[in-house]
């Protein structure tokens, strides 16, 4: 099957020489893009900026900013049977970008930032995409049933919810514990390495696309 996996950070430029992002490592991403080229499927990974190597076998398409990846998403969906957005997508970029790097002047500096586009959100409906839709869920607070409003808003088959504000799991970390949230039933994977997670989570994925 042919597998397109979001992954990584974006970064939001400002100036010539700074950006905003956010603690996104890329780890449960390419861990899920690694399961789905060892389990035998064709994957492209969009991803951001990380530290990380591509794994063997996985086609790469590295992007910066939240815009780019918009474009990434909607060239490639299309030929996809599912799509996984592991990606920490940044919500608000700067309205602006200065062409030159900004001088500290005054004692305070406000920025404006506009809304990003949601990129799992126009799947469904402005790409037109039938296959098996998967997001994240990254929360600090009621997990659950924020897990739930994203499956239904967005149209996913499945949402992976995971609790940033608990330590030693989650943003940046090697390890993390989940809440696969499907339309019907929940179930929760306890703490361990992405790296188990992820052959775990693409079980669920093929029977998924199997059932579509
Ligand atoms: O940021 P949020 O918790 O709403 O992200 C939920 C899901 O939506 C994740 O799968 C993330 O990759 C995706 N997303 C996206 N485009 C955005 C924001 C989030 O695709 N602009």
């Amino acid at each position: 099957m042919r597998i397109l996996v979001t992954a990584g950070p974006t970064r939001e430029a400002l100036d010539p020489v700074r950006y905003l992002t956010n603690r996104s490592s890329g780890k449960m991403g390419y861990a899920m893009a690694d399961a789905f080229a060892r389990a035998g499927h064709q994957v492209l990974l969009v991803s951001g900026p990380t530290s990380l190597e591509v794994p063997d076998g996985v086609d790469f398409l590295p992007i910066e900013s939240a815009d780019e990846m918009f474009g990434a998403v909607q060239r490639h969906i299309g030929r996809m049977d599912a799509a996984v957005f592991a990606a920490a997508v940044a919500d608000y970029r700067p309205s602006v970008v200065a062409d030159q790097k900004i001088k500290k002047t005054g004692e305070t500096l406000t920025l404006e930032l506009v809304r990003t586009p949601d990129i799992l959100g126009s799947v469904r409906g402005d790409f037109g995409f039938t296959g098996t839709l998967v997001g994240f869920a990254a929360e600090t607070e009621n997990l659950l049933e924020n897990a739930r409003a994203k499956l239904a808003r967005k149209g996913c088959d499945l949402v992976i919810a995971n609790d940033v504000s608990k330590p030693g799991i989650g943003f940046d970390s090697d390890r993390n514990e989940l809440l696969l949230v499907f339309p019907q039933h929940v179930e929760a994977l306890p703490e361990d390495e992405k790296h188990h997670l992820a052959p775990r989570i693409v079980r669920e994925i093929e029977r998924l696309m199997a059932e579509r």
